[in-house]
């Protein structure tokens, strides 16, 4: 009989809600919370996954053709993320497993978003660059885990450049058509300006630039040449630390995941430098490289066949739940 796992995802501003058939997507569901102004608050988006949780869940059932009593089992991120917004998902999937009597598997966000990359590009082993709006992480998988090689020492990339487009103006929306208002500022800059640019052996820093750069704004810098320096330095920082980890863990591939992995400036810049080390560059399309149920959904079935489940009673949240704290058995299968 084939296993179908519908996943739960809530750790952030997406709730998202997948639906997969063995290595089929059969549902993809997805609400995202929009806040009028400013960042994400925490509690107004968990107020919002309750009120479309349900039908969420509903709906992809109707999409794929299914009834809850078909599941095999019911995944779900537990962490990392936002406190309120992932016990809203656990809420629903604790209920979901218990009523249905099915096995309830918990599932790492960040696991989750390699595990997916990994299906939508076929890379096997890669070195895994993990860029979104709460995680900067460069990591590869060694010894039953994903280790984590580098990392952000302060704020994620996503972070960074959302908070900088905001504090000038330029945001919200983050991004139009699907490009970040820092590249589309970006665009117009011409010249170079000098600002903190921090690699720290395996891993980067972005507080002294955001802190740089909103100075030289409001110092009557060009604007443009403002976002330029920034993007140039930033993504600069990342692709330096990538790198060096492929040197170090000698992967042949690098995977790029997360929501910013759909800057074609950084897309560049990867290619410039895997393709001068002869190593395979992949990245996840945009559909699937921002939060999604369907990944959920999928590391769930992998996990679920790796024996891993839990009771809905000990499902607790972890928010901040390390990517390597994750044993990974079902690892090249
Ligand atoms: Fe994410």
């Amino acid at each position: 009989m084939k296993t179908i796992v519908l996943g739960v995802e809530s750790t952030a501003h997406t709730f998202g809600v997948g639906i997969v058939k063995e290595r089929e997507i059969i549902a993809d569901t997805r609400y995202r919370y929009e806040p009028e102004k400013g960042g994400i608050h925490p509690r107004e988006a968990a107020l919002y996954f309750m009120n479309i949780g349900p039908s969420a869940i509903s709906e992809a059932l109707r999409s794929a053709g299914i009834s809850a009593r078909d599941l095999t089992g019911v995944a779900v991120a537990l962490g990392p993320g936002l406190g309120p917004c992932l016990r809203v998902g656990a809420t629903h999937a604790r209920a979901m497993a218990a009523y249905l009597n099915k096995p309830l598997i918990p599932v790492n966000h960040a696991v989750a978003h390699i595990e997916v990359g990994k299906l939508v590009t076929n890379v096997k082993d890669p070195l895994i660059v993990y860029l979104s709006g709460g995680n900067t992480l460069i990591a590869a998988f060694n010894e039953g885990r994903y280790r984590v090689f580098g990392e952000t020492l302060d704020i994620a990339l996503g972070n960074f450049m959302d908070t900088f487009v905001r504090e000038i103006g330029l945001a919200p929306p983050y991004v139009v058509n699907g490009v970040h208002q820092l590249d589309r500022c970006a665009e117009e800059g011409k010249e170079l300006i000098d600002l903190p640019y921090v690699v720290k052996g395996q891993d980067v820093s972005f507080s002294g630039l955001l802190t740089a750069a909103l100075r030289a704004v409001r110092r009557g810098v060009p604007t443009e040449n403002v976002c330029y320096s920034v993007r140039e330095i930033a993504y600069s920082a990342i692709v330096e630390v990538s790198e060096r980890a492929l040197a170090h863990t000698g992967k042949k591939e690098v995977l790029v995941v997360g929501g910013v992995a759909a800057s074609k400036y950084l897309k560049e810049k990867f290619e410039a430098m895997t393709g001068s080390r002869g190593v395979e560059l992949a990245i996840v399309p945009p559909k699937y490289a921002v939060d999604n149920g369907v990944m959920i959904a999928w590391t769930g079935l992998l996990a679920f066949k790796s024996g891993i489940t839990v009771e809905p009673e000990r499902a607790y949240v972890r928010q901040r739940w390390r990517l390597d704290d994750v044993d990974i058995p079902w690892f090249g299968q």
